[in-house]
């Protein structure tokens, strides 16, 4: 049976740029970011990821430098959606603008109650075998939110608490790939988290990244069946996925890890089938 080609949301870096500070990365940046070379390098990704997937495009607008980061739009699963609602106030007023596109495509939409903080994507993975969603909290999405997530897709939420703020989204250290193998970089989560993962995923399905390749987000990759799109991977690390059977692409983001983002970010799945 064809497997039907995935979708993902992304949004130009028009307005793209580093002028507040909301996680460490960000932090003296603001005169350093080349908006050219931003663009190119969402356009090679855009390019890259089209020849595995269909791309779809939310509108930037201006004065929301973080909109590319279109993993923070919300959750996605089969025809629904939950809305991100930001801890920072600095990216609350893109909430709007995500909400409505997910409206106007369909979706199916959960608003969560204004006290709690959520952030979409970012913090929140299907895992690529198992029947669960493996999801961050402790810096931009609160616990609080886990319950009402699992009630609305009506699917199992794995929490797991965040600990180091370089790493303050899940997707930052965390990526399930196909098959149920998973790149994760251990020390960004606390000692039952590490117990959570190790008693879901078997030794031969762990790919564990270092420090320096978490510094380049290489978890922060988007994986389409046997593709991988990261922005840099150490040699190691290549050989250990291509033996895993992946294919990796290495796309230069430098100017989005200006901002604390890179390839994962920048994307949005918006086709995550239904568990059986
Ligand atoms: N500057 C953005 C922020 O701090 C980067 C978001 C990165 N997104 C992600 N899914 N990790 O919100």
């Amino acid at each position: 049976m064809a497997t039907q080609r995935d979708k993902i949301l992304m949004c130009p870096p028009d307005y793209f740029t580093v002028d507040y500070v909301i996680n460490p990365w960000m932090a003296g940046h603001d005169d350093s970011l080349n908006l050219d070379r931003a663009k190119a390098q969402w356009e090679t990704l855009r390019d890259g990821l089209g020849q595995y997937a269909d791309i779809e495009i939310v509108e930037p607008q201006p004065e929301l430098p973080d909109m590319v980061f279109t993993a923070n739009a919300g959750a996605v699963y089969g025809d629904k959606a939950i809305a991100s609602h930001f801890m920072p106030m600095e990216r609350r007023p893109e909430e709007q603008y995500f909400k409505a596109w997910f409206r106007d495509n369909g979706f199916e939409l959960l608003d969560l109650d204004e006290k709690i903080g959520f952030e979409g994507a970012g913090d929140c993975l299907r895992d690529r075998r198992g029947p669960w969603l493996w999801t961050g909290y402790g810096f931009r999405t609160e616990i609080e939110a886990h319950a009402e997530i699992a009630r609305f897709f009506d699917l199992e939420v794995v929490s797991i608490r965040l600990t180091d703020e370089r790493f303050y989204h899940i997707d930052t250290c965390f990526c399930p790939l196909t098959d149920g193998f998973l790149m994760y970089h251990p020390p960004a989560f606390d000692y039952e988290s590490r117990i959570a993962i190790e008693s879901r995923v078997p030794p031969h399905k762990r790919i564990i990244v270092d420090t320096l390749d978490a510094g380049n987000f290489a978890c922060n990759a988007v994986n389409i069946g046997d593709q991988v799109f990261l922005h840099r991977a150490s040699g190691p690390l290549k050989a250990r996925l291509m033996l895993a059977g992946f294919e990796v692409n290495e796309v230069e983001l430098s100017e989005f890890l200006k901002a604390g983002g890179s390839a994962k970010c920048l994307t949005l799945k918006l086709t995550e089938p239904l568990a059986d």
